[in-house]
């Protein structure tokens, strides 16, 4: 699975992040955690990237693109992974697309956390507050100051990004007002829903039509029985038409919400139609 986070700064991000990374068993790969480290370590982007950082604005698309692209090409990334502050802006959206390109990888999903903006501060406060009690440092950009600065950076570039991803119809949008617990359980849902997590789930809708066409295939069988290798071959030819993972999850991907639902009712009348046509010959004869 691989996923982008986006959102304004506080708005869960990370949180739901780490708690994905347990349960899908894939990476974080957050920009934020990468360039503190730089910061920290004194390293070439990390010296770059100070004082832009304290400043709440954003370090540049190079920079940063470099770092994803590294971080993209070490094996913990190849089960899967989870962007979190990344992209920020429409260049950084479009590198990226490059680079999965050129790996043949797809994104299943951006999940947007939509968070009011009054909300921000006290989070943001709360967790500096956090911090400063574990004894740990606190982020420079934690206080109001910097955090009206970081939202603006977001408004200007990193917002267009909501109608990038809606265009490509990637973009799926949660409350982040939520609690944590139930922001993580809509994502789960989302994710189930467009066939991005649990492979069973586009499993289970295609395997309906696949039993109803058998059951077809049975009742013809005894009602004739010279026609039942035809009835039971056509129900098992509309068994495997049924569509398996990637084609429900290509399906859902043109139509997030819509397109398991009819992509089973599709496979159901090809299903039943099969052993329809197999039943009316076995009575004719
Ligand atoms: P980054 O580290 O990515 O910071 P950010 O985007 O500003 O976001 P935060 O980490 O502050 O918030 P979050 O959304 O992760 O929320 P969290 O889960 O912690 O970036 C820092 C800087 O690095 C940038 O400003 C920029 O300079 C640079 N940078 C990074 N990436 C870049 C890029 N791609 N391009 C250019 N520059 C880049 O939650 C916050 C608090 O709220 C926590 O205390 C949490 O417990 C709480 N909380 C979470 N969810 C809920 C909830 N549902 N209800 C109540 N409380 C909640
Ligand atoms: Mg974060």
């Amino acid at each position: 699975m691989r996923l982008i986070l986006l959102g304004p700064p506080g708005s869960g991000k990370g949180t739901q992040a780490q708690r994905l990374i347990h349960r899908y068993g894939i990476v974080q790969l957050s920009t934020g955690e990468m360039l503190r480290a730089a910061v920290a370590a004194q390293t070439p982007v990390g010296l770059k990237a100070k004082d832009i950082m304290a400043s709440g604005g954003l370090v540049p698309d190079d920079v940063v693109i470099g770092i994803i692209s590294d971080r993209l090409d070490q094996p913990d990334a190849a089960n899967g992974f989870i962007l979190d502050g990344f992209p920020r802006t429409v260049p950084q959206a479009e590198a990226l697309d490059a680079l999965l390109k050129k790996k043949r990888l797809k994104l299943d999903a951006v999940i947007e956390l939509r968070v009011n903006e009054s909300a921000l501060l006290e989070r943001v406060e709360r967790r500096a507050a956090e911090t400063r009690a574990r004894g740990e440092e606190v982020r420079v950009d934690d206080t109001a100051e910097v955090l009206i600065k970081r939202l603006a950076s977001y408004r200007a570039m990193t917002e267009p990004l909501i109608h990038y991803y809606s265009e490509r119809r990637k973009l799926l949008t949660v409350d982040g007002m939520m609690t944590i617990e139930h922001v993580t359980h809509e994502i789960g849902r989302i994710l189930a829903a467009i066939g991005a997590s649990e492979p069973q789930t586009p499993k289970k809708a295609a395997r309906p039509a696949a039993r109803a066409a058998s059951r077809k295939a049975s009742k013809a069988a005894k009602k004739a029985p010279g026609a039942a290798r035809k009835a039971k071959k056509a129900a098992s030819k509309a068994s495997s038409k049924a569509p398996k993972k990637g084609g429900a999850r290509k399906a859902a991907k043109k139509a997030p919400r819509k397109a398991v639902p009819s992509s089973r009712k599709w496979s159901a009348v090809r299903g039943k139609k099969a052993a329809k046509k197999a039943a009316k010959k076995a009575k004719k004869r």
